[in-house]
């Protein structure tokens, strides 16, 4: 019953993050017009919370950003001068994670991070969870204090 109504959260404050960008193409505003963190929420908020940059060095943003054409066996690519702010806006934010990766062809993930495993590393990855980048299934409210917002 709680995993219920954390999802049910979860998907209500997602859906009210989501209204934002929208609204304001109804407007009529040209998305490159948008401030960097609403590009980001838009293009990089699409398919999963935009996840914070400080979770990942620049190094790692760097090749994400070099892939995203093919992006973890998904097509993430845009226009390239919305891809030239959204860009800035993580390399400028980027952590300090140490970001380690078995093979140079892997692209960088936060939940590949050893500071990830050491918290995460255990918990059990239900059906209903679907994927260890899913951070709001456990984290109540993940897209406003794990998200660009
Ligand atoms: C078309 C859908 C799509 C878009 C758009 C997209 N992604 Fe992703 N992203 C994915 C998928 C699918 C995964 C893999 C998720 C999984 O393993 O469950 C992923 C994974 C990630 C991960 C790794 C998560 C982990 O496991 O630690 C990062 C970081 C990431 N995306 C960043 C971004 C950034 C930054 C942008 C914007 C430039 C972006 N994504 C845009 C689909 C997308
Ligand atoms: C399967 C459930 C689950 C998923 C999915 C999950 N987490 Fe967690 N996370 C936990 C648990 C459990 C803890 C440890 C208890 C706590 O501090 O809340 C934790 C702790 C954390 C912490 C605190 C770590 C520390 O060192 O104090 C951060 C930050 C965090 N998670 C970020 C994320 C991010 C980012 C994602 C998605 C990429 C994510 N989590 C996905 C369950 C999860």
């Amino acid at each position: 019953m709680r995993a219920l109504t954390t999802t049910t959260i979860a998907a209500l404050a997602l859906a009210g993050c989501i209204a934002l960008p929208q609204a304001a193409n109804a407007a009529g505003t040209d998305s490159t017009k948008l401030p960097p963190n609403e590009l980001v929420l838009k293009e990089c908020g699409a398919c999963h919370i935009a996840y914070l940059p400080r979770f990942l060095p620049e190094s790692a943003w760097t090749r994400l950003f070099a892939t995203l054409d093919n992006h973890y066996g998904e097509d993430a690519t845009m226009p390239a001068d919305i891809t030239a702010v959204v860009r800035r806006f993580y390399m400028d934010n980027a952590g300090g994670f140490y970001w380690t990766s078995p093979s140079t062809k892997e692209i960088p993930r936060i939940t590949a991070q050893a500071w990830w495993k050491r918290a995460m590393g255990k918990v059990e990855i239900t059906p209903r969870i679907r994927s260890k980048a899913n951070c709001g299934a456990c984290h109540t409210h993940a897209e406003w204090y794990m998200g660009v917002r």
